[in-house]
């Protein structure tokens, strides 16, 4: 197999996590989650999300959640922003590094920001312009439902393209893919990164996955075989996107992680002290979780 030597683990509990959390998470718990996440050595993190707090009130408290991440030394901290004004409140809030959400199809893209592709692309030309003139920022783009979409079933690779040449002529670096619902199979995913690599060989490709069908450490090795070297994921297997009907959870941080570690792949995580947060989550937030490494920990009655 041909495998990476070393693979960035960007924990996305405190946004995505969330997002399907019904009750308002207390920010000091947010915060708690966050300093365990950063003491168990996660350095990269989306945590928070500056949409509309109308249309997802978990995250009203965007600004005091990302002032306590960038206090963090060394820890690169991400933001998912759906237009403009979202960019502008991050940024205001310190936040350098954005991630600019963007539905592989019209339908998805409709419900979750209200917009059409065309029109996201629109609010992205204006993020990017704000981006060029703010010092030291960088934007990514998250195309979700990348694989596969609730409404209009297999998405074709041209739509994800369309998305990737009109970030790329922005100027953006990196294009997270996102399995919104967990549809992706290995051939999918090492097929869409090996096209996407050979077009753009500079470009910074993520994997977002979810496991909604049990797919998702499968698709994480077949993205490692196919080049990629950057995972999203969540402590817990928490996530889900409330305008993807049947969404679940992400590929579990402690589950990629366990298994990177066990075939000598660095990632920088302790293991144990992220099982820990795993615990914590189900102590604090909720014990449905879908995590198998952190039912083996609990089971172990640690
Ligand atoms: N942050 C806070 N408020 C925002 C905002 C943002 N990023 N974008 C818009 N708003 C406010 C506007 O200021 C306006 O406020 P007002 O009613 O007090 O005047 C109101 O929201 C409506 O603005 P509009 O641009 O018409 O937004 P909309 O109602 O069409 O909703 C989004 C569009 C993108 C703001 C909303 O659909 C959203 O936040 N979606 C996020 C979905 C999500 O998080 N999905 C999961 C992640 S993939
Ligand atoms: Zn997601």
């Amino acid at each position: 197999m041909r495998l990476p030597a070393r693979v960035t683990i960007e924990e996305v509990g405190l946004r995505d996590g969330l997002q399907l959390i019904g009750s308002v998470v207390p920010v000091e718990v947010k915060l708690r989650l966050l300093r365990a996440l950063y003491g168990a050595g996660i350095r990269a993190m989306e945590v928070t999300s500056f949409v509309s707090p109308k249309a997802v009130p978990q995250f009203s408290d965007a600004e005091a959640v990302a002032r306590a991440a960038l206090a963090l030394p060394h820890l690169d901290v991400s933001a998912l922003i759906p237009n403009l004004r979202g960019f502008e409140r991050a940024r205001e809030a310190g936040v350098r590094r954005y991630t600019v959400v963007i539905g592989a199809t019209d339908r998805f893209n409709e419900r979750n920001v209200r917009m059409t592709v065309t029109e996201s692309l629109e609010q992205l030309d204006a993020v990017a312009a704000g981006v060029r003139a703010a010092p030291g920022a960088d934007l990514a783009v998250g195309i979700a439902v990348a694989f596969g979409c609730p409404y209009t079933g297999r998405v074709p690779l041209g739509a994800v393209v369309r998305i990737v040449e009109h970030a790329r002529a922005l100027g953006v670096r990196a294009i997270s893919l996102g399995d919104t619902i967990g549809v992706a199979t290995p051939l999918q995913v090492a097929t869409t990164i090996a096209r996407l690599m050979e077009a753009h060989p500079d470009l910074c490709l993520v994997l977002h996955l979810h496991d909604t069908r049990g797919m998702g450490l499968a698709n994480v090795l077949a993205g490692c075989e196919a080049g990629v070297t950057r995972f999203d994921s969540a402590v817990g297997g928490l996530g889900g996107c409330p305008f993807a009907p049947g969404a679940t959870g992400n590929i579990a941080t402690e589950d990629v992680n366990h298994m990177l570690q066990a075939m000598d792949i660095e990632t920088g995580i302790d293991q144990q002290a992220l099982l820990e947060c795993g615990r914590l989550v189900r102590d604090v937030i909720t014990a449905e979780l879908a995590s198998h490494s952190l039912r083996v920990h609990l089971g172990r009655g640690a």
